[in-house]
């Protein structure tokens, strides 16, 4: 019974009626399907993107956060408070069903999920260095259905039934972005490590809905993190494809010049979606090569401690040519709510650095590589520091900002500046004061 109710997608809001009543008398039992869950019908296709793209973000900050339930009916307002968003169901017909054809050649379906042709040795020896083979896909299909397409969706958009109802929504794959990433700079396009998706999949996103799915095991975090992959492959094909035709009057050479590097054999859809397919399995792969590695952490004295807590409040607030002006978007320490715009159009702000709570992790390496790297999606910059200062100054704003929760880690000096009487907003305290 209770497998044969989860065996389509439109059947979990029944799941959810019928969990709810059998609850209260004892019997939630989707048990018995163990972790054996069936795979999709053959006959379930991804869907093709129809909700809108959001092309330019406008500069607006917010202070509140639209109601629950409200996220495609935010994302329309975007063009009254003066962004762009398109829709993709503009596209005239014929291309539509060409990239439709394209993507459902590369990438499978649910049941069977691709990468590549299985014709084009190139791509096919690229994906299984990624571990994108067929085998791990399948399996990563079936536990993806059973434990994140409720969020997550069935296309990665998203927007799985529970979606729209949690802030921040999940992530929406299909643009190819993730925010927690610790890969160096390189390749054409900024992608995660695998181990960077992994440590989101065992751990969870602290302060978020997103779960932790360490119990799941290592095998089937592996087969998740090669199906995350693969939704975001597909979609950002279909979002880079769609986005540019529509841009481009429907000027399909147009594609092109997103591959400068690239000589086509022909400028069609179909060698397009091939070409920068490549491009970016070479950009994961050129990711995974070697994540960030930071000096070794220095053994401080309790004495040094407290000066590198100086230096990095001083680092973190002020805006002189040798800091970072950190507080420009933390205010008052991230306890002002000056919710702005992410690469979603969703709204996202600049955490409060004063609760301890850190989506992409809190160990120091963690810190380090928020730091280092930025929160790209979510407009949070790089820090740029010359080589020989870096790993310094990065510490130094790393333990500042593990010791700013807690007042009574700080010296007294900054304790002042961040909880006593001086005024909020210590960007703006007198040079003399700091
Ligand atoms: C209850 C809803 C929910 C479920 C279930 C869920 N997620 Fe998430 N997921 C989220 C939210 C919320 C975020 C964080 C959004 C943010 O920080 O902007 C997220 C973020 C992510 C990220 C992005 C990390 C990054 O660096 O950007 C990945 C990858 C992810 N989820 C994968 C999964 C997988 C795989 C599953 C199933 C095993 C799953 N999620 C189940 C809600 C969910
Ligand atoms: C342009 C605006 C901006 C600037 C400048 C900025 N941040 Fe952020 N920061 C953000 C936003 C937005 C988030 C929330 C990102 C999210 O949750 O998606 C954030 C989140 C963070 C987090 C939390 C990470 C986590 O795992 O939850 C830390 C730590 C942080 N910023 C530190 C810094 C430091 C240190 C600096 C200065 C070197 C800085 N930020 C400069 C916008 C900014």
């Amino acid at each position: 019974m209770a497998k044969c109710l989860i065996n389509t997608f439109e059947n979990i809001h029944k799941l959810f009626l019928f969990a709810v009543i059998t609850s209260t008398v004892g019997i939630l039992s989707v048990s018995g399907c163990g972790n054996s869950i069936d795979s999709y019908p053959d006959d379930v296709i991804y869907p093709f993107r129809s909700d809108l793209i959001v092309d330019e973000l406008p500069k607006l900050t917010h202070d509140r956060l639209p109601g629950p339930g409200q996220l495609d009916k935010a994302i329309a307002r975007i063009k009254e408070l003066g962004g762009k968003t398109m829709n993709p169901r503009d596209l005239p017909e014929n291309l539509r069903v060409e990239l439709d054809t394209e993507l459902q050649q590369n990438f499978g379906t649910p049941h069977k999920p691709t990468v590549g042709l299985s014709t084009n040795s190139e791509i096919n020896a690229l994906a299984k260095s990624l571990k994108l083979d067929e085998e791990t896909l399948a399996a990563g299909s079936k536990l993806y259905r059973r434990n994140c397409l409720h969020c997550h969706g069935l296309a990665g958009d998203g927007r799985g039934p529970t979606g729209p109802w949690v802030n921040p929504h999940p992530r929406d794959f299909r643009q190819g972005k993730f925010k927690f990433i610790s890969s160096n700079p390189g390749g054409n396009k900024i992608k995660p490590r695998r181990d960077d998706i992994i440590r989101s999949l065992k751990n969870g996103v602290e302060g978020t809905s997103m779960p932790a799915f360490g119990l799941l095991g290592d095998l089937a975090i592996e087969q998740l993190t090669s199906y995350v992959i693969h939704l975001s492959l597909r979609g950002e094909v279909e979002f880079e494809t769609t986005r540019t035709l529509l841009k481009k009057k429907n000027n399909v050479s147009e594609l092109f010049e997103l591959l400068p590097d690239e000589e086509p054999a022909k400028e069609t859809i179909s060698e397009f979606v091939k070409l920068y397919l490549k491009d970016l399995l070479k950009s994961y792969q050129k990711a995974d090569s070697k994540a960030i590695e930071p000096a070794v952490y220095p053994n401080f004295t309790d004495a040094e401690l407290v000066e590198s807590v100086r230096r990095g409040f001083h680092l973190f607030s002020s805006s002189a040519s040798d800091a970072f002006g950190c507080v420009s978007c933390h205010q008052d320490f991230g306890r002002q709510q000056l919710y702005q715009y992410d690469e979603w159009g969703t709204l996202v702000r600049p955490s409060n650095l004063t609760l301890s709570v850190y989506r992409g992790g809190r160990r120091p390496i963690d810190l380090y590589w928020r730091i280092k790297r930025g929160i790209p999606p979510s407009k949070m910059p790089a820090v740029t520091i010359p080589a020989n200062e870096e790993s310094q100054k990065i510490w130094d704003l790393v333990n500042f900002i593990e010791a700013l929760p807690f007042p009574g880690l700080l010296p007294d000096d900054v304790r002042g500046k961040v909880y006593g009487e001086a005024p909020r907003g210590v960007a703006s305290l007198p040079e003399s004061k700091k």
